[in-house]
């Protein structure tokens, strides 16, 4: 069949990665893709995947029978719902069903609904009820704008003073209308892990666990990023507390959805609190983590098209998953400055070498010129190893990642450090 991949992070190239693997692929189209790509897939330009009409004109054009959805953005803008109208298979929530990473106040609303662990909360419209509230509560407190803003809106405030300034900030339009409403939170405590789920929207079937290393320095220190690296599975998610999350979170809130009149169909990221109390839900997301996929889709066993049709077509409980044994370690190469201000267009150095010490390097940030590939994003590289345990798979990936160079590379240098600390 024919299968278009939607995006052009890290996260899709891992998804082409996988799914070029799939005897089912026969042709692979990207868009708009990204260099580490082309060798697997064509890469599509010339229209925005903002522009739902554009999209399902270009798929019909290329007789695509499966568009699988990378991004939020496009999610939200109803791309799933405008590929289906038209008769093509889509991998990804439907608007309605993506509003639980659309609207914080309503993946809280539902979560509180149906009884599903997480922080207590209140939304609030205006900034006094919001102070009030703060007051009353005291710190630590977490502040929360409702809407998307690619993971800057979330203030955890560890003084009363931090906290009704982050209050004043989203009202003030800091993150534009995703902070029309604010949603405050209770501090959760606890270590911090990723289940992404694959789901029909009846049934839930969870993905190996993993880690995401959000700041932008060593130790877990600096400004949030899109996430710096990721290990899988994590040891915090024994096979105990991933049937519990199963159990308590990923199955009621698949089957709250349906019953709302969202059921969600695709890729259903839970990023998960592990307190005293058991697991709770810090967010869900719509659609794969990125750079959770690329850890975790290495570790797959099984045919991930195979998987996905199941979803789109609603016959997952017929499905089994297989996992393998060992361990997944990926490392973000960041541009100098990222998540702040950086420069593009560096040439990049050692990626062959890199793949060959490693197993895998995953493009996200990056673009051809002339006979060049140069940095163009923030997040510029993934080097991913695979090993019989994480310790392994942490040596083999610095070693790719010590291979590549280009000027000012910012990378951490303790990914999956948790894991290894559990180890003693
Ligand atoms: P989010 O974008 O909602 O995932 O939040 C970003 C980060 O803020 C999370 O990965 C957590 O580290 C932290 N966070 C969010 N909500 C809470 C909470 N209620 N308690 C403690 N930490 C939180
Ligand atoms: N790695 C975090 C995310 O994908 O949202």
């Amino acid at each position: 069949m024919n299968i278009l991949i939607i995006g052009s992070g890290g996260r899709e190239h891992a998804l082409a990665w996988k799914i070029a693997q799939s005897p089912r692929c026969e042709k692979l189209y990207a868009l708009p893709g990204n260099p580490g790509m082309e060798e697997i897939a064509e890469c599509l330009t010339g229209l925005s995947i903002e522009d739902n009409e554009a999209v399902v004109r270009m798929a019909k054009e290329k007789s695509i029978d499966l568009a699988v959805i990378g991004p939020e953005v496009p999610l939200m803008n109803g791309l799933a719902d405008a590929l289906e109208a038209a008769g093509i298979s889509a991998f990804g929530p439907s608007q309605k069903a993506a509003a639980i990473e659309g609207s914080k106040a309503f993946a809280k609303d539902i979560m509180k609904k149906y009884g599903i662990p997480t922080a207590k909360y209140q939304t609030f419209s205006e900034a006094a009820t919001a102070k009030k509230y703060i007051a009353e509560e005291g710190a630590p407190i977490v502040v929360k704008a409702d809407g998307l803003a690619a993971g800057k809106g979330v203030i955890v405030a560890a003084t009363l003073e931090e906290a009704l300034a982050a209050v004043d900030d989203i009202f003030g339009g800091a993150f534009g209308a995703a902070g029309a409403k604010v949603v405050i939170e209770e501090f959760m405590q606890g270590e911090e892990a990723s289940l992404l789920a694959f789901t029909d929207g009846k049934t839930a079937l969870p993905m190996l666990s993993s880690q995401d290393h959000k700041r932008a320095y060593d130790g877990d220190k600096g400004p949030n990023t899109g996430g710096m690296g990721t290990y899988a599975p994590a040891p915090v998610m024994t096979a105990k507390m991933t049937q519990e999350a199963t159990e308590k979170i990923l199955q009621p809130i698949i089957a709250a959805m349906a019953k709302e009149g969202r059921p969600f169909k695709g890729c259903l990221y839970a990023g998960l609190m592990i307190t005293e109390e058991g697991p709770k839900v810090v967010e869900f997301n719509a659609r794969f983590g990125d750079p959770e996929t690329q850890v975790v889709l290495p570790l797959l066993k099984s045919d991930l098209v195979e998987i996905m049709l199941a979803c789109a077509e609603g016959n997952l409980d017929k499905q089994k998953i297989e996992w393998e044994d060992g361990a997944a370690v990926c490392v973000v190469l960041a541009s100098g400055g990222y998540p702040g201000k950086y420069v593009k267009g560096y040439p990049i150095e050692g990626l062959t070498a890199a793949k060959e010490a490693a197993m895998l390097v995953f493009h996200a940030g990056t673009k051809r010129q002339g006979a060049e590939i140069v940095t163009a994003g923030g997040r510029v590289l993934g080097v991913v190893a695979k090993a019989k345990d994480i310790p392994s798979a942490v040596n083999k990936a610095y070693v790719g990642v010590s291979l590549i160079k280009f000027k000012d590379v910012h990378y951490r240098h303790d990914i999956a450090h948790l894991a290894m600390k559990k180890r003693g």
